[in-house]
């Protein structure tokens, strides 16, 4: 039987993506950013997930104002690079599974979620980013990818609380999948920033850093957080925050920190990262 093993947060800052396709991941100003990921380099070579569950945003080049998918499940074969503007990344193309794809679509929207299906995409810095954090720079990613976009980009976004139900949700289906795969879910984004407007630059890292206490262990009080106390207190474009409550919903009642890495600024932006692990009851 497949399962989830372990979810990972981490935001998807456009400028370490960048920093590291320069090979510029060594300067001054870099090198606290990536160093909180050493660890997790080491520890995601000894889990070898087969697949990894990559809920993300989007921004606005594969969907624009055309379409605005709530949540959209990537059954494809593969997702090339986008270009979003300055040419793709220098990056390998994503593996796709979409075996798994259609199971866990097939029984996220019997089971009420209604997902729209994606067949042909190209994943941009929401997607691409996290996958170097963590994998660094092979030749090839080193798992299969099942792409979960989530629009948080035009309002309305989602509740947190229908995140964290998706991600129960996404644990039921994954867990009615015959085939024995090691599956990890990564909820990406955020923390708190804001990139336009009068509070551009904006970070509260004690916000983020109570947010990342409450992640793990038995409560579930972080999917009633509302939007505006994300739009109050961590900026316009900490609401990609939410995607992280999909990660953590899919981890069942108690959840354990394995790693955290929480580094200011980097960019525009905090940059926050954990690894946590199901705990069984
Ligand atoms: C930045 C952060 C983002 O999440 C994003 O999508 C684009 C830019 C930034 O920090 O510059
Ligand atoms: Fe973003």
């Amino acid at each position: 039987m497949a399962r989830i093993t372990a979810g990972i947060g981490c935001s998807h800052i456009p400028a370490l993506g960048v920093a590291a396709d320069l090979g510029k991941a060594a300067e001054p100003y870099w090198a606290p950013a990536f160093a909180g990921f050493d660890f997790t380099r080491a520890w995601a070579c000894a889990a070898k997930p087969d697949v990894v569950i990559l809920v993300y945003n989007d921004h606005a080049s594969a969907f624009d104002m055309k379409v605005i998918p709530t949540f959209a499940i990537g059954c494809g074969d593969r997702y090339a690079p986008a270009d979003e503007g300055w040419g793709p990344r220098p990056v390998p193309v994503v593996e796709g599974h979409p075996d798994l794809a259609w199971h866990i679509a097939q029984s996220l929207i019997l089971d009420e979620f209604d997902m729209t299906i994606i067949n042909e995409m190209d994943v941009d810095h929401g997607l691409t980013v996290p996958l170097t954090m963590i994998f660094g720079q092979p030749a090839t990613w080193p798992v299969k990818v099942i792409p979960l976009a989530v629009n948080v980009v035009t309002y309305p976004p989602p509740t947190g609380n229908r995140c964290w139900a998706l991600g129960e949700a996404i644990t039921r289906a994954v867990a009615s999948f015959p085939e024995d795969l090691n599956v990890q879910i990564w909820g990406t984004g955020g923390m708190s920033h804001q990139l336009q407007g009068p509070r551009a630059g904006l970070i509260n890292a004690d916000w983020d850093q109570r947010f990342l206490d409450r992640l793990s262990g038995g409560s579930d009080e972080l999917r009633r957080i509302p939007h505006i106390e994300y739009l109050r207190e961590t900026g316009s474009e900490g609401i990609e925050m939410v995607m992280w409550l999909i990660m953590r919903g899919a981890l069942g009642r108690r959840a354990r920190e394995i790693h955290r890495h929480y580094h200011v600024p980097a960019s525009n932006t905090a940059l926050g990262h954990i690894i946590l692990e199901p705990v069984k009851d």
